[in-house]
This record gives C-alpha cells, sequence and structure tokens, in this order.
C-alpha cells in the first residue's frame, strides 16, 4: 500500500503539560507533510501555548470553547469528531488521560474523543510519579484495550526537575506513530529483520576498510514495514539512523558482527524473522591480520592481503527452515550496465536460494534519498522501479514480498 494512499485529516488535542510547545512542532511537521490539522485545546493546554501559535502554524481556527458563539471555527465537536481520520493528543496529561478512560465529554477535546469512529494516538507527558502511579497505569492499560493507541514518554530530565520516564515523545517519533494509525497493516503480526549499512573492517586501531552506503535505503525499508505494522529488527552498521522508537536497533562494526547478529535471530526459534530484507553493503573481504597498535609510516609500501567475509546472504539462504520462512530479500549493486546487474541478480537469487534481489546501481543509490531498482523475484518475474524516494522504493519492495 504506498505512502499515497495513507488518510490525512489529523484533529490534533492539546492539553495542560509543560510539553505543549512541543504540539507546535507536531503541528508543523503534519503540514508540512500535506496533513490537515485541526487544533482543539484544553483550559489548562491554553495556559501554556496560544491558540494563535497553534491557529498560526496550523492556519486554521482553533476550537477552545463549547459555549463561545464567536469560535471562528463554524465546526462542531461532532463535525470534527466525524472529519478527523484520526484523532491526536499531544501531549496528553494524566488527567485527560484518566477522564478519557472514565468517558467524560466535559471538554470539546474530550467530546470529540467520545464521538468519534477515527483512531486514536496519546502521547502521555507528565513527571514520572505521576505515569508510573498505578492509577495512571491503569487507565492507560483500559484505554489500550480500547483500541487506543500510545507513544510511549521518553526517560530523561523532566520539566519538574526528576529524572524518569514521563517526557512527551518526540515529535518526529510521534509522526512515526501518526503514519502508522492511518496506515493499511498489512504487515501486521509480521517479524521483518532488515540489515543496513555499511560494515567496517579494521586495519589497526585507527584504520579500516568501508564502502559509501548510507544506510538510507535500509532505513526507509525499516519505517515503511514498522508504519504497515510489521515488527522490525534493524541491524545496522555505522551510521547515523533515526527510526521509530519501537524498531529495535541492533549496532555493529563488522561483517562478522553483522553476521553473529542476524543468525542469532535465525536461531531463536521463537522469534525467527518471517522476512528478511539483507540491505547492508557488507565488505565482502576483511584485512587477513588486524595490526595491534597504529601501523607506522615506513620507506616500504604495506602491502594489505585481503581474506574471504562470510557470505551472510548464503548463509540464511542454507538455514532456511521452509520454502516461505523466511522469506529471503537480498540487495545486488553494481556499476556495469543493466543487463549485468540483471544477470548478477538472477544468479545471486538462484546460488543464494533469495526469493527476491533487488538490483540497483552504485551511483544512483549510495548515501542518495532516492533509488532506481530492479526487482528479480523466484517467480521468474522482474521489473523496473524507476528513480523515486527510497520511500517509495521501499514500499515497492514490500508490495512485492507480500505476493512472494
Ligand atoms: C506548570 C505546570 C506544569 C504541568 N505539567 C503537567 C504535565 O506535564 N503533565 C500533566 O499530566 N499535568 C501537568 N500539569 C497539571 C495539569 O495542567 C492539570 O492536571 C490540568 O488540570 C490538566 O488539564 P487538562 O488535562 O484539561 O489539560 C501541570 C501544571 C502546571 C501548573
Amino acid at each position: 500500500m504506498s505512502e499515497s494512499m495513507e488518510r490525512r485529516r489529523i484533529v490534533l488535542g492539546v492539553t495542560g503539560s509543560i510539553a505543549a510547545y512541543k504540539a507546535a512542532e507536531l503541528a508543523r511537521i503534519l503540514v508540512s507533510r500535506g496533513y490537515e490539522v485541526r487544533v482543539v485545546m484544553t483550559q489548562s493546554g491554553m495556559e501554556f501555548i496560544t491558540p494563535t501559535t497553534m491557529q498560526a502554524v496550523t492556519g486554521q481556527p482553533v476550537v477552545t470553547d463549547f459555549w463561545d458563539k464567536s469560535e471562528a471555527s463554524g465546526i462542531g465537536h461532532i463535525q470534527l469528531a466525524d472529519w478527523a481520520e484520526a484523532l491526536v493528543i499531544a501531549p496528553a496529561t494524566a488527567d485527560v488521560i484518566a477522564k478519557l478512560a472514565m468517558g467524560f465529554a466535559e471538554s470539546p477535546l474530550l467530546a470529540v474523543a467520545l464521538a468519534t469512529k477515527a483512531p486514536i494516538l496519546v502521547a502521555p507527558a507528565m513527571n514520572m510519579n505521576m505515569y508510573s502511579n498505578p492509577k495512571t497505569q491503569e487507565n492507560i492499560e483500559e484505554l489500550r484495550k480500547r483500541g487506543v493507541r500510545f507513544v510511549d514518554p521518553e526517560e530523561g530530565e523532566l520539566a519538574c526537575g526528576w529524572n524518569g520516564t514521563g517526557r512527551l515523545a518526540d515529535p518526529e517519533e510521534i509522526f512515526f506513530h501518526v503514519r502508522r494509525i492511518l496506515s493499511p497493516q498489512d504487515f501486521a503480526g509480521k517479524r521483518v529483520l532488515i540489515t543496513t549499512g555499511p560494515t567496517r573492517e579494521a586495519l589497526d586501531p585507527v584504520r579500516f576498510i568501508t564502502n559509501r552506503s548510507s544506510g538510507k535505503m535500509g532505513v526507509a525499508l525499516a519505517r515503511e514495514a514498522f508504519r504497515r505494522g510489521a515488527e522490525v529488527t534493524l541491524v545496522h552498521g555505522p551510521v547515523h539512523i533515526k527510526v521509530p522508537g519501537p524498531v529495535k536497533r541492533e549496532e555493529v562494526t563488522s561483517t562478522a558482527e553483522m553476521r553473529k547478529a542476524v543468525m542469532d535471530h535465525m536461531e531463536s526459534k521463537s522469534e525467527m524473522p518471517d522476512v528478511v530484507i539483507m540491505a547492508a553493503a557488507v565488505a565482502d573481504y576483511r584485512p587477513a591480520e588486524v595490526a595491534d597498535l597504529k601501523m607506522k609510516k615506513s620507506d616500504k609500501t604495506p602491502t594489505i592481503k585481503l581474506v574471504e567475509n562470510p557470505d551472510i546472504l548464503h548463509e540464511l539462504g542454507k538455514s532456511k527452515v521452509d520454502e516461505k520462512k523466511p522469506i529471503l530479500v537480498g540487495f545486488a549493486v553494481e556499476t556495469g550496465e543493466i543487463e549485468d546487474l540483471l544477470n548478477e541478480a538472477r544468479t545471486k537469487l538462484k546460488n543464494k536460494n533469495a526469493d527476491m534481489i533487488v538490483g540497483n546501481f552504485a551511483n544512483e543509490a549510495f548515501d542518495l534519498d532516492t533509488n532506481r531498482v530492479w526487482l528479480v523475484d523466484k517467480h521468474g518475474r522482474q521489473e523496473e522501479v524507476a528513480t523515486t524516494y527510497k520511500s517509495r522504493v521501499a514500499n515497492k519492495i514490500l508490495d512485492t514480498i507480500l505476493t512472494l
């Protein structure tokens, strides 16, 4: 299911937390990505951030009061409840969470929450003791049972001076969850293991051999698989990566470490992935010897002897439990002609016992936000995905995985 099929009408509830200022940033992110945002604020919320700010960011009137006839919005709470394709409450106070759990309707926000049929996402923000209070946890549990989704608060320094869990999740993180609640969950219940980024093969304590991979393709796959409901683990080399919090991250350095991380998942019978996507640009070779101390400059030009690294994709292909478990997707990167790339992809598909190979060119893929790929699968299908954003390429790959 492509991104463009996401629905895009959001009611954003802002309540009386010190973190209310972050709601403006969340609204900005949503508006900048093409979402239509209507803000509803509680009376306490307005003590922390003004409706003027929220109106300026969203370009829409803000609903604050049931009874204000002059409310420029001209839209009642029931209309708003019907209009919403998602209700996002960020930040959500302990108070509003309790009232949601009880089914109160004393404010426009609570009334919208009660009346809407749209999914509800709640991002709590409060003092750590308020958050861990059994009553708050009971309220959260009750709401979860009713299908309300949560973006868990972060751990860290809180405005009240305490250090603990209760800080509002980062607005970008909340955005990942907004996308998820608006998307068809066609990967729900599927465990997806993705590798990405380069590996580094040490020569000595300060030098290494690596490649130009940025990890962006695997990150796009991880984000989109999460959006579509998958339980995602991302094993990545040393690159800067931003993925939704629930995506499990395992950072490795060398190919040997990446192999171990991947194989550990394969050996776990209960947590065996349903899909493995190997998007990492692993080093095929590593130095035969790693010097303990920094290699000194000398008159003699050194020669580096290389030895072959483990072939993770090959090993995975051999260890497949059955034809469908796990679905195995590899990447092939080339620098030559299209025919070379396709030949390489077909050979890899067969030799590695993979279900699909994604072929791409180094100059069109490495470190770019876009990519052009060819999908070559075990059913003999071959499809070109013309140059587009890696998020779209990722969705095309995920669409095809569902047909393998
Ligand atoms: C300075 C200040 C900061 C507050 N921060 C929070 C907070 O982060 N989380 C919270 O649950 N309540 C917080 N409160 C308490 C709420 O504002 C209070 O419970 C209020 O009734 C919430 O109303 P609402 O849920 O309708 O917005 C804070 C109060 C003050 C005075």
